[in-house]
């Protein structure tokens, strides 16, 4: 199939790529390397361009005979957003507007959508389910939220179908070591904390230690990038396969709070990693959890890589050999 992957160069995007490739698909990846990497680009062909870019954007599309759309490209900072809520609207909604509007007009149909768990907000029960009210704490999420609202609107007027793919915390890298974690500035936990294991940094920061948790400090459900990455080939297969749009939860449902990962990355790289006690970081809440039953039984998706300790280990061996990331 040949599908236009928004978003590729970037650290899930790149996963995604990947799988896709080696399915078979021939993959088409447009992004404005504002946060992706050309290094990270292993398969597929690259074009350099922003989704702002509506004439590009329908001219691929057309061009290029698009059968399917998997839209990564976003920004995804939970407290940028919460500072400079115009970059995330505009962004995350006006140029997915334009996507989706150069799909209708090239009669592309099918879209797999990256969304992320803080469309929950604080949730009133986990594990979370794909029912569980929507109240999302920060602009992220919101831009999220309401571009899933756009997609059902989109369905019901143009026969759009979607599938939803709402990420808990992606974590690790290839475990083939092609592919890693490279932002700038990084602000996630993993990397940063493999980043100070590396004496990259002085210490860690532990962002709120007086939370309703156990120990103090946010609890959050990581998987592995790569499962994250397999998911969305399932999706694809399932749109093609004549499903209705759906929405799914992607997580492991087990959580561990920041402390705890700090000490499941200790072991793994053998070694204290210097932390610091540090305030609460705005937008965050205190425990994100997922149900993913329903990707496992619709989409059969199982994660492979569900232990903490080898999404850690996965992450290390890439930290440990691209000291600089990707180095561009
Ligand atoms: N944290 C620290 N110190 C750091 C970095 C993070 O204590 O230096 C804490 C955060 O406060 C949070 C946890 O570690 O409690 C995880 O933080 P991340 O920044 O790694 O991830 P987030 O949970 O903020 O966000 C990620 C993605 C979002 C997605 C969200 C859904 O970046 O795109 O998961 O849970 F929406």
């Amino acid at each position: 199939m040949k599908v236009l992957v928004t978003g590729g160069a970037g650290y899930i995007g790149s996963h995604v790529v990947k799988v896709l490739a080696r399915a078979g698909h021939d993959v088409v990846i447009l992004d404005n390397l504002g946060e992706g990497h050309r290094r990270a680009v292993v398969s597929g062909r690259l074009v350099v361009g922003d989704l702002n870019d509506r004439p590009l954007v329908e001219e691929l599309l057309a061009a290029e005979k698009v059968e399917a759309v998997i839209h990564l490209a976003a920004h995804s900072i939970v407290p940028e957003s919460v500072v400079r809520p115009e970059k995330y609207f505009r962004n995350n909604l006006v140029s997915g507007l334009n996507l989706l509007d150069a799909m209708l007009a090239s009669g592309c149909r099918y879209l797999v959508f990256s969304s992320t768990a803080a469309v929950y907000g604080e949730p009133e029960r986990v594990p979370i389910e794909e029912d569980h009210p929507t109240l999302p704490t920060n602009p992220y999420g919101e831009s999220k939220l309401f571009f899933e609202a756009i997609l059902r609107r989109y369905e019901e007027a143009h026969g759009l179908r979607f599938i939803s793919l709402r990420y808990f915390n992606a974590a690790g890298a290839d475990p083939e070591g092609e592919l890693g974690e490279d932002h700038d500035p990084e602000t996630h936990l993993v990397p940063i904390i493999l980043q100070t294991a590396l004496g990259l940094r002085s210490a860690v920061r532990i962002f709120g230690t007086d939370y309703p948790t156990p120990d103090g400090t946010c609890i959050r459900d990581y998987i592995h990038v790569s499962d994250l990455a397999e998911a969305h080939l399932l999706a694809l297969n399932a749109l093609r396969a004549g499903k209705h749009s759906s929405i799914y939860n992607l997580g492991n449902g087990e959580g561990f709070s920041v402390r705890e990962v700090l000490q499941a990355a200790e072991q793994v790289v053998g070694r204290p990693i210097p932390a610091v006690e540090a305030p609460r970081r705005p937008g965050d809440p205190a425990v994100l959890v997922a149900s993913s039953e329903r990707a496992q039984k619709e989409l059969g998706w199982q994660p492979r890589y569900a232990d903490l300790r080898v999404i850690i280990s996965t992450a290390w061996n890439w930290h440990r050999s691209h000291p600089a990331g990707y180095g561009d």
